[in-house]
């Protein structure tokens, strides 16, 4: 089976200047939410799309579901946790008290934020899971990466060609994440904010998908005008 679970239980405390968080904001005529659960929803390949959403907007968000969406989708709102992890980990979850899922069944994770990941993105991320399993979206890094452990002087300058950034989705093989976090100990679950980290620190491989430079996070309100820009240019073309 394939799921995507598309992470939405944070606050947006970034974003400033509302109550609202930064996903259920406007981006052109919708929510940035449903702009993302779009991309999902026109892929025939995920049987079940999990939309996690912090509790006190799960009306909320099931409703906006329903109107955008309509009554029988695929889609299920389930609760959000405490950090991004742990909201991960309320979908793994779900799916395994509600699913005989098999040693092949995929997870695509990926964040609310970022509506502008392609359909070419998930399938990759789907072709790599399915063979690797587990990958992460990236995009060659185009700044100089310094380092510096005190904040004041130069550690170390990185070879530039090594690094990348980070985006989503994060694709994983559901049993070997499972058995990944349910290994970890206290220290450990305390500092692997990022599943990808998960796999690595475990010795186990992740495999690199290209993402693209327009799929990025909304995180301060100069991103969400930057959305609106990309928004509009993706209308012209
Ligand atoms: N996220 C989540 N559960 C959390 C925290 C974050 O599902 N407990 C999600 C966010 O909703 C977002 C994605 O993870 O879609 C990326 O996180 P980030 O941009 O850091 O979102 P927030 O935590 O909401 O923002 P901030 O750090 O500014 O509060």
């Amino acid at each position: 089976m394939i799921f995507a679970a598309i992470l939405a239980g944070g606050i947006g405390s970034r974003m400033g200047g509302t109550d609202t968080p930064k996903q259920f904001l406007n981006l052109g005529d919708k929510p940035v939410i449903v702009h993302t659960i779009e991309k999902f929803v026109i892929n025939s390949k995920f049987d079940k799309i999990l939309v996690l959403s912090p509790k006190s907007f799960i009306n909320h968000t099931n409703n906006l579901i329903v109107e955008y969406f309509g009554e029988n989708s695929n889609i299920v709102v389930l609760e959000g946790g405490q950090t991004r992890n742990d909201t991960l980990i309320n979908a793994i979850d779900y799916i395994n008290e509600n699913f005989e899922i098999d040693d092949d069944s995929i997870i695509v994770t990926h964040d609310s934020v970022r509506p502008f990941v392609t359909h070419r993105i998930i399938e990759d991320n789907i072709k790599a899971a399915k063979e690797f399993g587990a990958c992460d979206t990236v995009i060659p890094a185009t700044d100089t990466i310094v380092e510096s452990v005190d904040s004041e002087v130069i550690t170390n300058i990185p070879i530039r060609d090594n690094f990348y950034q980070g985006q989503t989705p994060q694709s994983f093989k559901i049993n070997k994440l499972s058995k990944l976090i349910n290994s970890l100990n206290e220290r450990e679950t305390n500092i692997l904010t990022d599943a990808c980290k998960i796999f690595v620190l475990k010795n186990e491989d992740v495999y690199l998908v290209d993402g693209e430079i327009t799929n990025i996070k909304i995180t301060y309100p100069y991103d969400l005008k930057l959305a609106n820009t990309i928004l509009k240019e993706s209308n012209h073309d």
